[in-house]
């Protein structure tokens, strides 16, 4: 297999080749500090304000695709193979502001200007996809981005009015020319490039990806990198040797079989919003709470899940709807219930040198009811306090079976098991949801922590028993949004 010392990229309209990388180089400090390319800002280098949003461009099933990422948490050698789009491209051959440029300075979209690149570059992917967003998409779309002056109206006016603006710009007359160099550089090599101590492996495909884990056990594998980021810019932890995943296609593949939803451990959130709301359409509201745009484009299911956090978005839902994890190590399998993975705090059923491959979500059988909660401080991007999945058969008026899990409840994800007891068996009515929430102390003994009072936690848990049950007799709750 060809090995290559190096990780290149397009930047703009430059070739960037570097063979001393560290596995903790960050793509926004490359640009910043080596590129002198200053447009884009550094607010929080948490992931968290979108004032670093650039568009990473990669060929992947669908061709060519851009998505916005967080440049301070984006690790330089994850960018290897890719089109990387900063603010400064967008300025047209002649000088002339782009179409959402222009609509910024014409609508008032920036006061002191430090977010603005971070704006423009959000509003940028949505024009790319949809010039003329419903207001809905386009707060969805700006979930990621934070503005200390402008109080977002004026923000707002613009992204509606981009579109009227025009809907062409370089980016699109040169895709395919870009589309070509990225595909010329397909070489099908591993990639190991190191500095200061500090190694990055990119395996050649998945099966490399076992190899190299066999050989190197204690390898720390990063994928969106949404969670390790932080490792690296807030708690300045040292990765001597990581392997990043987040090219490998294979891993990012959703199949559908009759019975269930197989989705590859590099899916995205954004990627799995489509195929979970076909199946799971309660969903929809749950998935555009997590996060923002940004991140939900670079993080992963696999990444979710292997993390083990007491407050991960993807178990509580998925557990409830009986959800199984594949898990890889060298050409073994084995495969669990996802509930079972999660052994306590930080510690997870993760053996040395595995991976998780697959999710596997069977699809629900027509008679059952299932829904998801979050709570949270702030609507979006933000933690869950607490988060729920509920999934119910119901036959004849009785519950036939009961799976409930929470998160922000215990020191893992975790089933109710008290609260499924007082359930099944049991007439679907209000009283045995009451019955079910009366249950639930002997279930968890919840934490007090800066998201949330402990009694705060069992009371808005038991108060998700109710509004389930409103949900599904068709009188929704009245604060749908409820934080
Ligand atoms: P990485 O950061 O790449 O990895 C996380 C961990 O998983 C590491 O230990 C890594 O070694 C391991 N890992 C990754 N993939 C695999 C694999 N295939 N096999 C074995 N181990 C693996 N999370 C939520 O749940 N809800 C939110 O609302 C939310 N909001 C966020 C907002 C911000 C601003 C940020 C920065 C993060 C947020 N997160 C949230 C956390 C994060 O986005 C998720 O946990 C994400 O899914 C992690 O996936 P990743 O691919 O980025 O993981
Ligand atoms: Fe705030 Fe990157 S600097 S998201
Ligand atoms: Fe000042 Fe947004 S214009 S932070």
């Amino acid at each position: 297999m060809p090995n290559r010392q190096a990780i290149r990229f397009l930047l703009n309209s430059k070739t960037v080749t570097l063979s001393k990388v560290a596995a903790t180089d960050m793509l926004l400090d490359h640009l910043r500090l080596e590129q002198r390319l200053r447009g884009t800002k550094e607010g929080c280098a948490e992931g968290d304000c979108g004032a670093c949003t650039v568009l990473v461009g990669r060929l992947g099933a669908n061709g060519l695709e851009y998505e916005p990422v967080n440049a301070c948490i984006r690790p330089l050698a994850s960018c290897d193979g890719c089109h990387v789009v900063t603010i400064e491209y967008l300025r047209g051959h002649d000088g002339a502001l782009h179409p959402v440029q222009q609509a910024m300075v014409d609508h008032h979209g920036s006061q002191c200007g430090f977010c603005t690149p971070g704006f423009v570059m959000a509003l940028y992917a949505l024009w790319m996809r949809s010039p003329h967003p419903s207001e809905d998409y386009l707060d969805r779309a700006l979930q990621g981005n934070l503005c200390r002056c402008t109080g977002y109206a004026p923000i707002i006016r613009a992204g509606l009015a981009m579109g009227g603006y025009g809907t062409t710009d370089p980016l699109m007359d040169e895709r395919a020319t870009v589309a070509q160099t990225l595909r010329d550089w397909q070489d099908g090599a591993r990639v190991d490039v190191a500095k200061d101590g500090s190694r990055a492996i990119l395996p050649a495909n998945t099966d490399d990806l076992a190899r190299v884990l066999a050989q190197h056990p204690d390898a720390r594998i990063i994928a969106g990198a949404t969670d390790v980021g932080l490792w690296v810019t807030k708690f300045l932890r040292d990765l001597p040797l990581a392997v990043f995943i987040g090219h490998l296609d294979d891993l990012r593949r959703v199949d559908e079989t009759c019975d269930a939803l197989h989705l590859g451990a590099l899916v995205s959130y954004a990627q799995a919003h489509a195929p979970l709301c076909q199946h799971f359409p309660h969903m929809a509201r749950y998935w555009d709470r997590i996060a923002g745009w940004q991140v939900r484009a670079m993080g992963t299911l696999g990444g979710n899940i292997a993390n083990g956090s007491p407050i991960g978005d993807t178990p509580p839902p998925f557990i409830a709807l009986g959800a199984r994890l594949v898990l890889r190590h060298g050409d073994a399998r084995r495969d669990m219930p996802l509930e079972d993975f999660f052994l306590d705090y930080g510690k997870q059923d993760l053996r040395a040198g595995e991976f998780v491959e697959t999710v596997i979500l069977p699809k629900p059988a027509p008679n059952t009811l299932h829904a998801a909660y979050k709570i949270s401080k702030r609507r979006d991007e933000d933690i869950s306090a607490v988060a729920a999945g509920f999934a119910l058969t119901v036959e004849n008026g009785t519950i036939t079976g009961a799976r409930v899990a929470f998160g922000g409840m215990a020191a893992t994800p975790k089933r109710a098991a008290h609260a499924e007891a007082a359930l099944t068996g049991q007439p679907f009515s209000m009283d045995s949801f009451q019955r079910a929430a009366d249950a639930l102390p002997q279930d968890f003994t919840p934490l007090t922590d800066m998201r949330a009072s402990a009694e705060y936690r069992m009371l808005a848990a038991q108060n998700l028993f109710t509004r389930f049950w409103l949900d599904a007799n068709g009188t929704p709750a009245t604060l749908e949004d409820a934080i």
